[in-house]
């Protein structure tokens, strides 16, 4: 345990001092009650409480013995980095698997400041406003913004009648109240602004003016077909991620022309599986920014692309706004900068979201496969689900040879061999079907893992396959790019296979599986700047960099220049 919580906190921008003392106060509370995995939750509530100066004394001694140098040095930082790590040590007192099915892991002080700062750009006017945040945790939005409110001259009561937040594990809810009361001050009254529950449950439609929300993802398990028909909104039956579920809670909450504050995974920025949730985004909001978090140790416990987001609440009266949010990066050392706006390939709702880059270009490239004169299609044939028809290494009848994933290998023709290399695999059919493909084409890799260094993954079959079989058939985890007329495959399975296109496609396709939708929005260059670029240099990833620069620039620029 201790190695894992050192793993952690080492991730972390504390200073080295913090650091080691909370993972010798995490050895010595093993070491003086039990496993960091059996502590109880009122324990590990009280060991974490005794870091609060109010709360040591009235703590067990023997507790706040065990944290007292902790707290010292904590006692040193101020109030937002005093709390963040108060409450992440609470999170670190909890198994690995609790925390992670509940996502306890915490708002970083600079990322919540942002919001708030962003927030007030936004025009939401803080002196009044009243706002809720339905994944509470230690109180990070709840506590900052009840300090900004303070700053601006609200009063103790008036703050605590206008912020709230609700947080499903009780102890941590206590926690998150003890931390506001450190911040605002103890009242009289006995009402707390951080209550019990399961947001998802609660019904509170349009009743607050903002939303901010750090919500668990992850794709829910388990689910059969059948979603609840409000689901289906907002996600595909399957892959239904719980921070889709938030925002869409924070939609519900919040009154038109209200704001929602949200940090979530940036996979819904151009993730295929997020067609439905970018739609619903844009039904409901006008999509103030995004802005890029470049650290990727945001979310503890997994490597993951984050960003943080302000949505507007759309008011019926108003004339819908152009899509074009503010997209600014934050870099590792939270510094922020404005980046550009979001663009789209087509006006679908949608679409993916394509995020500024280096080359401003990019965005003007009018070429896309199709000029290349392919189209994508999804591999037809589903193995676990057709067992019968497959065949391994001897055909039968009316059959045709089987192109797995594992087959494409850039730079390699690809030819047929079943997933154990032990010869060829082979699917029968009873008639001619659309899944027979009777062409030479470009298999993609559909799914690729993020420990791959590329997203595209290209190879092209041969005619002599052709030659051999007649036609082949590709497993469902691949893409054909099919010829629609005359195609260079080899020249285009080369493009597709560089560095500069991988990158791009990043942009349009952020997440592991490739999309069609995605490959069909990837701008490239126009068939006949690469041809020119390549006359003028034997380097293909420049000459391919360069092609992408002539096409990139209007035409007006090109017939000056
Ligand atoms: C990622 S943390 C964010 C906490 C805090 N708002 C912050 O930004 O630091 C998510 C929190 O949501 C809580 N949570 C998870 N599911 C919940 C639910 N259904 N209702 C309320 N809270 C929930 C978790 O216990 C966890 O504390």
């Amino acid at each position: 345990m201790v190695a894992e919580v050192a793993h952690l906190v080492a991730r972390d921008a504390a200073p080295e001092r913090i650091r080691a003392l909370i993972r010798s106060s995490i050895f010595e509370i093993e070491n003086s009650f039990t496993i960091i995995d059996r502590l109880q939750a009122r324990t590990r509530l009280a060991l974490t409480l005794s870091l609060l100066e109010g709360s040591a004394q009235q703590a067990s001694p023997r507790f706040g013995r065990l944290t007292a140098t902790l707290r010292a040095e904590l006692n040193k930082l101020d109030v937002d980095e005093r709390h963040y790590w108060i409450s992440t040590f609470y999170t670190l007192l909890m198994s690995p698997s609790a925390r992670r099915e509940k996502a306890t892991y915490f708002t970083p002080p600079a990322i919540v400041r942002h919001l708030i700062g962003q927030v007030e750009k936004a025009d939401l006017d803080l002196t009044t406003a009243r706002i809720v945040d339905p994944a509470a945790g230690g109180a990070a939005f709840v506590s900052s913004l009840a300090g900004r409110m303070t700053e601006l001259g609200c009063g103790a009561g008036d703050i605590r009648s206008r912020v709230s937040g609700i947080e499903i594990d009780p102890h941590l809810a206590l926690l998150g109240e003890a931390l506001v009361r450190d911040r605002l001050g103890s009242l009289r009254s006995k009402s707390r602004l951080i209550r019990t529950g399961d947001s998802l449950t609660v019904d509170e439609v349009a009743k607050y003016d903002a939303v901010f929300v750090n919500p668990p993802y992850g794709r829910i398990l388990g689910l059969t077909k059948e979603i609840p028909a409000e689901w289906g909104a907002f996600s595909y039956p399957g892959h239904v991620n719980r921070y889709a579920l938030f925002m869409d809670l924070a939609f519900r909450m919040t009154k038109p022309g209200g704001l929602v504050a949200t940090v979530t995974p940036s996979s819904f920025i151009s993730g295929p599986l997020f067609e439905k949730l970018r739609e619903n985004i844009r039904i409901r909001t006008d999509v103030v920014r995004i802005d890029v978090l470049e650290r990727k140790d945001v979310f503890h416990d997994v490597q993951q692309d984050a960003c943080v987001s302000i949505f507007r609440m759309k008011v019926a009266s108003r004339a819908a706004r152009p899509f074009a949010p503010k997209v600014g990066r934050l870099d590792r050392n939270w510094k922020f900068a404005e980046d550009g706006v979001v663009t789209t390939g087509d006006d679908l709702l949608t679409t993916p979201w394509i995020l500024p880059g280096k080359d401003s270009a990019f965005e003007f490239c009018p070429a896309r496969l199709k000029d290349y004169g392919v189209s994508p299609k999804t591999g037809f044939f589903v193995w676990n689900r057709e067992t019968d028809r497959l065949q391994h290494g001897k055909k039968t009848g009316n059959a045709f040879p089987l192109f797995w994933g594992t087959n494409i290998k850039p730079g390699k023709p690809c030819l047929p061999r079943s997933r154990d290399d032990g010869g060829v695999d082979f699917v029968a059919f009873e008639k001619e079907n659309s899944g027979i493909i009777r062409k030479p084409s470009i298999l993609l890799q559909r799914t690729t893992n993020s420990k791959q260094p590329r997203r595209i993954v290209a190879a092209a079959v041969p005619r002599k396959v052709l030659t051999k079989y007649k036609g082949y058939v590709c497993e469902n985890h691949t893409i054909a790019l099919v010829p629609e007329g005359r195609a260079n495959l080899s020249l285009l399975t080369k493009l597709l296979n560089t560095n500069a296109v991988d990158r791009r496609f990043r942009r349009v396709g952020g997440t592991s599986s490739v999309s069609i939708t995605a490959l069909r929005n990837l701008p490239l260059p126009a068939p006949k700047h690469l041809r020119s670029a390549l006359k003028r240099t034997d380097d293909f990833e420049a000459a391919v960099e360069l092609a992408y620069s002539m096409s990139g620039r209007p035409a007006s620029h090109r017939r000056a220049a």
